[in-house]
């Protein structure tokens, strides 16, 4: 999302580079980003080693999930990314207007003709998905990949998305696992970035318990001598339903912590103990009193 945004070409060679070096196989972008500059550069970067790699894109932030949409938005988008087959395709958020069954056959015949791999969907509730999953039974599709918001400081997965894609076999790829930047502690330090920058994100991540959160994470970050992002990320990571945290930076010396998570094992205490510092949301049903578990 940042390639040819808040990160040049070259500072987004430099992220892709260290992914790869940290082996790194899976990278996300979407038709909407940079007004295609993102794909772009992500088709540039990719070029020799496309084999060995899960490409995502996405479609429908605009215009709607109608399949001349979907197919309109992916042929652009394998033309940007230099791509036959797309391995990953979303769509980037459920559409009201449009009618789930024709999105899934659209998916259906997408597939059929190769030229993307894995169905999938993004800003979705769980009911939304689980009607599409309904939608797809006559054309035999299933959702693959279901792309959620999760952090310490956005915690709704929780509740409903995360255990159904356990029940459904849905593999979750959450985004924003440092809550926008939020979770490296720089605001409380007076440092800015996107929640300054970008007034959207500043709504997003602005109420007081989301910076308690993030400062109170810092501390423990301190005390373990780590940095809060990576305490962060491997969180996010260490859910039981075992989501994939995409990460994100302007810079390879921002992604650094973020990709240090990969080697960062959290115990039982410490994925407790970071838990704790933001509230738990309560259960579908609201009866939280009556969770077995209800420590936080
Ligand atoms: N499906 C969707 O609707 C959706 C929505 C959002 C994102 N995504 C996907 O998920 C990816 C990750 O999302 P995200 O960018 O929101 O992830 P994030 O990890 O929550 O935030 C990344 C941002 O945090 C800041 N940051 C990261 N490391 C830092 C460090 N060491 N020190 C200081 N600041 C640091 C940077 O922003 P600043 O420097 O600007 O503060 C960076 O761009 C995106 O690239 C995109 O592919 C999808």
């Amino acid at each position: 999302m940042q390639f040819g945004g808040r990160a040049t070409e070259a500072q987004s060679a430099e992220m892709y580079a260290a992914c790869r070096a940290a082996g790194i196989t899976h990278f996300d972008t979407a038709w909407v980003y940079t007004d295609g500059t993102s794909e772009q550069i992500l088709g540039r970067l990719i070029k020799s080693e496309r084999d060995q790699l899960l490409i995502a894109t996405k479609a429908g932030y605009e215009g709607g999930a109608s399949a001349a949409n979907l197919r309109t938005q992916l042929d652009q988008s394998r033309r940007r990314l230099d791509l036959d087959m797309v391995d990953v395709f979303y769509l980037h958020r459920f559409d009201p207007h449009t009618d789930l069954r024709e999105t899934m056959d659209c998916f259906a015949a997408l597939k059929a003709a190769g030229v993307i791999r894995y169905a999938a969907l993004s800003n979705f509730a769980a009911w939304q998905v689980m009607k599409a999953q309904m939608a797809g039974m006559a054309c035999g599709l299933a959702v693959d990949i279901l792309q959620p918001m999760y952090s310490l400081v956005k915690r709704q997965a929780e509740v409903e998305i995360l255990p159904m894609c356990t029940d459904q076999g849905i593999t979750a790829a959450c985004y924003s696992p440092l809550g926008g930047g939020l979770l490296t502690g720089k605001y409380a330090g007076g440092g800015g970035g996107r929640l300054s920058e970008d007034s959207r994100y500043g709504a997003r991540y602005g109420t007081a318990t989301m910076h308690q959160t993030a400062t109170a994470l810092a501390e423990l970050a301190a005390e373990r001598g780590t940095h809060p992002a990576t305490l962060a990320v491997a969180w996010a990571a260490a859910h039981p339903a075992a989501p994939v945290p995409i990460i994100s930076a302007r810079s390879a010396e921002q992604l650094q912590p973020s990709l240090a998570a990969l080697d960062c094992r959290l115990d039982s205490d410490l994925y407790a103990a970071i838990q704790a510092l933001s509230p738990r949301p309560a259960p579908a049903t609201d009866r939280l009193e009556e969770q077995e578990d209800n420590k936080d």
